[in-house]
């Protein structure tokens, strides 16, 4: 498997661009699911994820072609119900097909993500909302068998605000008949941009971005032709490695509006930041000022960036204090940041940093996307050199990292 080599000490400037957003586009390829006939999807990624959902949506029918960023899917032929083990262990968010193919072919068979690297991540509550709409739901042998000779509005509650689990009942209640109610909704800009996707195919939507979505049902969907939003996270991770190096990086194609709560938290670090249209620019400075954080759904802190801070605070001045508190098992960056001799101590859901004047290059390896990305933070401020392991978890989530940071002055490569 390939390896991430890095050489720290490398002050990074520059401009990079940032790619469309993987939590986007991967429910909106599969809205796809809802409509025959083409539809057009610009800004995608070239990610793993990417890949596994192209396989897993041509594998229930669809037809598929892709051009660079562009890809177009017809799924006129939707014609097969079941998302199988092999596809689904690679992918959770596979388990967003069950909405989409109860609404169109009236059943699924859909194998039961696992828990993962983070955490158990049940998805119990995509369970019962598929239920709350009329849906006839098994567990049988690893797998979730659903029916419904047809879905009907209703109220949905969810007792814990779910991004994946917004989006799936979403796209069963917009061809299901009469109005659905989702409450305690999740408020992400990935969930607004699947809503303007649907809407745009022809879906009633009204209220996504706060936490009431309202979805009046329609008879048939029409195709789209639809542009990816920027992905928050990706740019959050080059923000971060600016402030880090001490660096002056701009970011282009990037959505400031989705990045509140990560630009007030590095500013309160000391780093300089300034925006204008889709450009951010990040001056980092010589001295990173400690800061406690706490994680939070949309539009608190994402979880999605705690192990990139993490690496923030690792050499910064004073000791902040990181709660984690979406995911019970989102610290598995600290063991490694330890051996490459960062001072951080757990205790619960709380990860105690303080600030060390260096880091030492080290092997390093990681299960998780976000916790593999701060590896190569910290190789990027390291002394030495530092060879992260396991790159498959960043080519799920990160399109060409490496040479997107070579582009801005890190001296960083992929080794096969
Ligand atoms: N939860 C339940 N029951 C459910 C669903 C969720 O208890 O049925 C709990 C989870 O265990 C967790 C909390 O609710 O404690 C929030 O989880 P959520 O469902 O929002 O997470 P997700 O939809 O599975 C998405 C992103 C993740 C991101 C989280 C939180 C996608 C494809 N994935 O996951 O992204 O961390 O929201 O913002 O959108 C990543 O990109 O690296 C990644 C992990």
């Amino acid at each position: 498997m390939d390896k991430i080599i890095v050489e720290g000490g490398h002050r990074l400037c520059g401009e990079v661009r940032i790619s469309g957003a993987k939590n986007a586009a991967l429910p909106i390829l599969i809205s796809s699911m809802l409509a025959d006939g083409m539809n057009t999807y610009a800004n995608v990624p070239n990610l793993r994820d990417i890949d596994s959902t192209i396989l897993l949506l041509s594998n229930l029918g669809a037809r598929i072609e892709t051009s660079g960023d562009t890809v177009q899917i017809d799924a006129g032929g939707l014609n097969n119900f079941e998302a199988p083990y092999d596809i689904v262990r690679k992918m959770r968010a596979s388990i967003l097909v069950l909405g989409p193919l109860v609404a169109r072919l009236k059943k699924a068979r859909v194998s039961m993500p696992g828990g993962c690297a983070i955490g158990a991540r049940p998805i119990n509550l995509h369970l019962k909302g598929l239920a709350g709409l009329g849906a006839n739901i098994e567990i049988k042998h690893g797998y979730v068998e659903a029916s419904a000779d047809e879905l009907n509005g209703a109220e949905i509650y969810f007792d814990i605000a779910t991004v994946t689990g917004t989006e799936n009942i979403m796209m069963a209640a917009v061809l299901a008949k009469g109005t659905t109610v989702l409450r305690n909704a999740a408020r992400d800009p990935e969930i607004i941009a699947l809503a303007e996707a649907l809407n745009q195919m022809g879906a009633d939507i009204h209220g996504a971005g706060t936490t009431v979505i309202t979805i009046n049902g329609v008879s048939s969907l029409k195709p789209v032709s639809f542009r990816i939003i920027p992905d928050r996270i990706e740019a959050g991770t080059f923000m971060v490695a600016a402030a880090l190096t001490g660096g002056n990086v701009t970011l282009v194609n990037a959505e400031p509006d989705h990045l509140g709560a990560v630009i007030d938290m590095l500013r309160l670090t000391g780093a300089e930041i300034s925006h204008d249209g889709k450009t951010v620019k990040v001056q980092g400075k010589e001295t990173i000022t400690s800061v406690d954080l706490k994680t939070q759904p949309y539009p608190g802190f994402p979880t999605d960036m705690q192990a990139q801070f993490m690496v923030l605070m690792s050499v910064a001045n004073g000791t902040s204090v990181i709660s984690e508190t979406i995911f019970e098992n989102r610290f598995i960056h600290v063991s490694e940041l330890k051996r490459m001799g960062a001072d951080i101590t757990i205790s619960g859901n709380t990860a105690t940093v303080k600030g060390v004047s260096k880091l030492s290059g080290a092997p390093v390896m990681a299960t998780d996307l976000r916790a593999s990305a701060s590896l190569i933070l910290a190789g990027l401020v390291a002394e030495g050199q530092t060879k992260v392991n396991r790159v498959y978890h960043l080519d799920r989530g990160y399109q060409a990292i490496e040479k997107k940071f070579a582009g801005i002055g890190a001296v960083i490569e992929r080794v096969r």
